[in-house]
């Protein structure tokens, strides 16, 4: 399998947050920024024809990764990174404010039933981000097979007042067909375009942000007590962490726990390290595993050291 590196940015490895996008292109071309961009091929087409722009892709799907690297790899583009991340907290966490001048979104899963709501991308709180890192006067498009999801889209879009919204367009005129759109033309679907522009600026509460830190913890603990922490979950408000399992290293006296920690809806698994050096215990996050430190990751090695001493 070919990987293609100098896409793909991990921005886990990066130590400010949010990212300096003119650093990372080395010039200060205009951003936009795609949700959801499949097997790339809308991007290696955008990339290609706007060579004026930086073009910044944010996905979950490894397969799609790879895909896409390859397809941006294959017309040599060079104003491109892809990140694999929820496209809502890379939006929230990776932008400054007033930084973006397009966000695209084609054909985003609409997640039909009621009780997966919630999985929607285009939800309120969606677009009070929007409406921090879009440029004034920037622009939203989104397109969908579902008139309902882009009804929906759009009233929440307008609820939020900071944005001028377009009518809704039936079958607009492409430039560019995706994957996902070929696929619900040919099964007889009309295809809805929403767009709508940035007017004013909410407010919003980022995660991560500033210089990165090591978060880690020293002290004196009962070492028996690691045997109760596993499958131990702690809540706090908006914060939530499980601890789900603990190994010790044969050789001496050190420990792994791996923890599922949660901020939000923002899920990250990873390892922490508790070690003994003369009469003082460490606990930190594991040199292996690179959570971005969010309020969740910071307080799980707080709260362990806690538990243990
Ligand atoms: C239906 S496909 C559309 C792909 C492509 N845009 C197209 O039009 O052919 C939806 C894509 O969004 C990605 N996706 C789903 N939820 C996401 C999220 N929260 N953040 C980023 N990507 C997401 C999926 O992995 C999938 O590749």
């Amino acid at each position: 399998m070919e990987f293609y590196p100098e896409y793909e940015l991990k921005p886990q490895l990066f130590s400010e947050f949010p990212l300096d996008w003119s650093e990372i292109f080395g010039n200060q071309k205009p951003i936009h920024v795609e949700i959801g961009f499949g097997n790339g091929e809308f991007a290696s087409y955008y990339c290609n024809k706007n060579p004026q722009i930086n073009y910044v892709g944010l996905e979950l799907s490894i397969t799609s990764m790879i895909k896409a690297q390859k397809k941006l790899k294959s017309k040599n583009i060079k104003n491109a990174k892809l990140i694999l991340v929820d496209g809502k907290f890379g939006l929230r966490e990776f932008f400054d404010n007033e930084t973006i001048e397009k966000v695209i979104m084609n054909f985003p899963i609409p997640w039909y039933k009621n009780s997966h709501a919630n999985r929607r991308i285009v939800l309120k709180e969606f677009f009070e981000v929007l409406s921090v890192v879009l440029k004034k006067d920037g622009y939203f498009e989104l397109l969908s097979d579902q008139e309902w999801y882009i009804i929906e889209s759009r009233n929440n879009a307008e609820t939020t007042g900071f944005f001028k919204v377009f009518p809704v367009e039936k079958n607009p005129l492409r430039e560019f067909i995706t994957r996902y759109e070929r696929k619900w033309i040919n099964f007889g679907r009309n295809i809805y375009r929403l767009t709508i522009q940035k007017k004013s600026s909410g407010n919003i509460e980022r995660l991560i942000g500033g210089v990165k830190e090591m978060p880690h913890a020293k002290g004196k603990i009962t070492i028996e007590k690691i045997n109760y922490i596993n499958e131990m979950v702690f809540k706090d408000y908006e914060k939530t962490f499980v601890v789900k399992g603990v190994y010790k290293k044969l050789e001496k006296d050190e420990y792994i726990i791996k923890v599922i920690s949660s901020d939000r809806d923002f899920v990250q698994h990873y390892f922490l390290i508790l070690y003994n050096k003369g009469n003082e215990w460490t606990l930190k996050l594991d040199s292996e595993s690179n959570p971005y430190r969010t309020p969740a990751v910071k307080w799980s090695v707080k709260k362990l050291m806690e538990v243990l001493s």
